[in-house]
């Protein structure tokens, strides 16, 4: 049995050597591997995972797959997981027990898991010991090996466990299926090497390592030249971009030529406070196709947690941060991460964060509880807040940021915006769905002739979540 297995000690290092740019490409003998077969890919986590799971659809298509309409009628199904919380962690385990029945009735498919559960030794060794039924487990770093892995897997009967846990390289030419034919994600990094305690990603992502300021461009240009309306340049920590390069440009200048593009609409995610340049706040001001959206995380409000987190910046500095991008981009909408319940955070220590989210109003917020992440150093910390206070900790908080979400969406009513048609509501099937230029989700009454475009509406009503509007 061949087996590459996830080492949480490799996953540490960071080393002073070089990251490779390699070229995808698909050996031709494997191009007929997957003809008249189905597949499915099962999605968990974020924008990264979302993205990366376009790329596995389309390699497979490369391979002669078709996507099936449903897991249950799959030949091939995937399971590209996210491991930043025991939530997901144990909803994937879930799945997995569900995959056990699907191949004890269909012995013939294929199973598999990837994305950052994979990257997790203690994953792969629990898989291996108790769900060794599964076809194949790769990682976030080989993706672009689907092809070879998938032959190997299909011509033995043993489970093939190919995961890397070096700090990784960067994969050119990839294809991706995209969701949507309006918008899309471009990477303009991988990993991360900010290793806050309570973080998982720079373990299972690797080194920040970011792509080169031409093969993003061309990207977004070649999107743009396609009819895509939107991109979102993704990465754990954006702000960062090009720090690991050591090249004259920065977050600011790469923004600010995907502006120069022409492309309708620029987002980026997710920002890290600490990289935040007065230079990337003018730019942000500076062109209307750069959308006045930031999302910014705070995690905590209190001093003393921010510095058992490793995030590197004060309540203060925080505050002084988020003022400059309002004074600067007075339209911005801002959202945040929060996470209650930090080990050693007092019933003081959270005041502090509901008093940064009463300043700061935020458009919305993600809030969660505090998950220990085995390997990361705050999962060692002494933790002795019970549960129940943190379950009343997250309660409180998400009421304020509930209050002011719907207080930021009230500001919209009557107003006329912008927005991209993107999708036939969900509810309702005369209305079509899409975001304002500041991320507010709106159901829009408009005929399917008007998707993918940007149109202005006019906010008739406003919940919590979402607003309705009409065509102004
Ligand atoms: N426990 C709880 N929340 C976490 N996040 C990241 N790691 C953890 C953890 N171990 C949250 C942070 C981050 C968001 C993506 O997930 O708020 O910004
Ligand atoms: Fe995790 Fe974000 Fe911190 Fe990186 S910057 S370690 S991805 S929370």
């Amino acid at each position: 049995m061949s087996m590459l297995m996830p080492h949480l000690d490799e996953a540490k290092k960071r080393t002073k050597k070089e990251v490779k740019i390699k070229k995808y490409e698909i050996p031709e003998n494997l191009k007929t591997l997957g003809t008249c077969k189905t597949y499915y890919v099962k999605t968990y986590g974020c924008q990264m995972n979302v993205h990366d799971s376009e790329n596995i659809k389309a390699i497979l298509e490369e391979m002669g797959f078709n996507e099936a309409l449903d897991m249950e009628s799959a030949d091939l199904i995937l399971l590209n997981t996210c491991a930043i919380r025991e939530n997901a962690h144990n909803k994937v385990f879930g799945m997995i027990g569900r995959l056990k029945h699907m191949k004890e009735e269909r012995p013939n498919i294929i199973t598999g898991v990837c994305g950052c559960m994979a990257q997790e030794e203690v994953v792969v060794n629990e898989i291996l010991d108790k769900y060794s039924f599964l076809d194949i487990v790769f990682g976030t770093h080989n993706i672009h090996e689907l092809p070879e892995i998938l032959n190997k897997a299909m011509h033995k009967n043993k489970i093939e466990v190919d995961v890397y846990s070096y700090e990784g390289d960067i994969i050119e030419d990839m294809p991706a299926k995209r969701d949507s034919k309006y918008k899309a994600f471009v990477n303009i990094m991988y990993g991360c090497d900010k290793f806050c305690t309570y973080c998982i990603v720079p373990y299972t992502r690797g080194k920040q390592r970011s792509r080169r300021f031409g093969d993003i461009i061309r990207e977004v240009k070649s999107l743009k030249d396609n009819g895509y309306k939107e991109v979102t340049l993704l990465g754990q920590n954006v702000n960062a971009y090009g720090k690991d390069l050591n090249l004259e440009y920065d977050m600011s200048d790469l923004l600010e030529e995907a502006a120069k593009t022409g492309i309708d609409r620029v987002r980026f995610v997710t920002s890290h406070p600490w990289d935040f340049t007065d230079k990337m706040i003018e730019v942000i001001s500076k062109y209307s196709n750069i959308m006045p959206y930031i999302h910014l995380p705070l995690q905590s409000g209190s001093d003393k947690i921010l510095k058992l987190m490793g995030r590197r910046y004060t309540k203060e500095s925080y505050l002084e941060l988020f003022n400059k991008i309002k004074k600067t981009v007075p339209n911005a909408s801002i959202t945040t991460d929060i996470i209650v319940g930090f080990p050693g955070e007092t019933e003081e220590d959270f005041e502090d964060t509901l008093d940064v989210v009463n300043t700061c109003k935020y458009d919305s917020a993600f809030t969660f509880i505090f998950s220990p992440r085995e390997g990361t150093p705050a999962a060692k910390m002494k933790d002795d807040t019970p549960l129940k206070v943190k379950e009343e900790r997250l309660h409180r908080l998400n009421e304020l940021v509930n209050k002011y979400a719907r207080e930021a969406n009230e500001k919209y009513l009557g107003k006329v915006v912008p927005v991209l048609l993107e999708n036939v509501s969900e509810k309702d099937g005369s209305m079509l769905a899409g975001y304002t230029d500041t991320m507010k989700l709106v159901n829009v009454k408009a005929p399917k002739e008007m998707l993918g475009k940007i149109v202005n509406v006019k906010i008739t009503d406003v919940k919590t979540w979402s607003m309705d509007a009409e065509i102004a």
